[in-house]
């Protein structure tokens, strides 16, 4: 199948692109400086000038607390962008995905969220993503939102390489343990994608890694894969200096029938790391983007007071606990 990928530069859309490219479809691989997505007659006219089977809008405006005073700007890209994506789309019967977020969700329910669940974000960028979700279904009825979580991939900062580098460094570490999310893989996901558009099971999906942690217990689960010895503070959302506001339990599940599950994420951990490891030529060399704009942004650097408070949660993994594990290792890639 012919398949446009829009954001083909950023952290998802060069996972997509690659898994495509591995899967043997056509792709037209377009990045931001390729394709800028709030420009309704250029998205059209490359899109019916391509003519593809499907499109995967990974386009995005990411950057979680700038949201907060730049929500129009955001909304322009996450909302009205998806909208300009989606009727292209329609208009040259493409199928279209649109990637949202679990941060449609206000973080209250104390199970997973599921696709029936009511939505009710608790941030701009929450919003402008939800903005975009409606976009897309008004306009064309062959439209996948696919819902995901705490992504990290390669050749972009994210938040394991935020711990690596801060764990490296000597830490202490200090990370919120009262968020809880499915640490999300980007070559997981891609796979999951690229499945979903071999199928016609049009609506709202949750695609996440199997499983649900908080980010300290993910931190912890990266040291002790990677071998990394440090120290590892528990803290909370409220020691955090964060502008936009974080929803506490956004595990996401799926309601489906037959949903496609992804790996669990401790694997996607391990496949990631496996992947940094042995990076294939092309993601040579490493990209050093800007810190993940869509991570909390973690002010990891302990004020007195806060190590004081959270000393009591102190952990750090023993040597033994800090052998990384070797198992199937077989994900080919590297990150940076
Ligand atoms: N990262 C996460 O934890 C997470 C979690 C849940 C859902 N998601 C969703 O997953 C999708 C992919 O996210 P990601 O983490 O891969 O984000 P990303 O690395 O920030 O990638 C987004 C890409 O979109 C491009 N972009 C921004 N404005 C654009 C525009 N007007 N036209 C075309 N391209 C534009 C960016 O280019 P520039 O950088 O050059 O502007 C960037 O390459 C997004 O829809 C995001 O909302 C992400």
């Amino acid at each position: 199948m012919k398949v446009l990928v829009t954001g083909a530069g950023g952290m998802l859309g060069r996972d997509v692109v690659t898994v495509a490219r591995g899967m043997s479809h056509d792709v037209v691989a377009l990045s931001h400086d390729d394709l800028d997505v709030t420009d309704p007659s250029r998205v059209e006219r490359t899109i019916l000038r391509e003519k593809p089977g499907a499109v995967i809008n990974c386009a995005a405006w990411t950057a979680v607390d700038e949201a907060e005073s730049n929500e129009q700007e955001a909304s322009q890209v996450n909302a009205e962008g998806a909208g300009f994506v989606a009727d292209a789309a329609a208009k040259a019967g493409a199928k279209v995905v649109y990637v949202s977020t679990d941060y449609v969700f206000d973080g209250t329910k104390s199970s997973p969220y599921t696709e029936s669940d009511e939505t009710n974000p608790v941030n701009a960028y929450g919003r402008t993503k939800l903005g975009g979700e409606r976009a897309t279904a008004l306009v064309t009825k062959q439209s996948f939102i696919v819902r995901t979580a705490w992504l990290f991939g390669p050749q972009h900062e994210n938040f394991v390489e935020t711990m690596l580098r801060l764990g490296e460094g000597g830490g202490p570490v200090v990370v919120v343990h009262d968020q809880i999310g499915c640490p999300t893989y980007t070559g997981h996901l891609a796979t999951g994608l690229l499945r979903l558009i071999d199928s016609s099971a049009f609506g709202i999906h949750h695609m996440a890694a199997e499983g649900a942690c908080s980010r300290y217990e993910w931190a912890m689960e990266i040291f002790r894969q990677s071998g990394v010895v440090t120290r590892v503070l528990a803290s909370t959302t409220e020691m955090m200096d964060d502008r936009a506001k974080r929803p506490e339990n956004t595990a996401l599940a799926s309601g489906r029938e037959a949903p496609i599950r992804l790996p669990p994420w401790q694997r996607g951990v391990a496949d990631y790391l496996a992947r940094r490891a042995q990076p294939p030529a092309e993601e040579h060399p490493r990209k050093r983007g800007s810190i993940s704009r869509r991570q909390p942004v973690l002010d990891l650097r302990p004020k007195p007071e806060d190590v004081e408070e959270a000393a009591g949660q102190e952990a750090v993994p023993s040597e033994q606990e800090a052998e990384p594990e070797h198992e199937d290792r077989d994900e080919p890639g590297a990150h940076g």
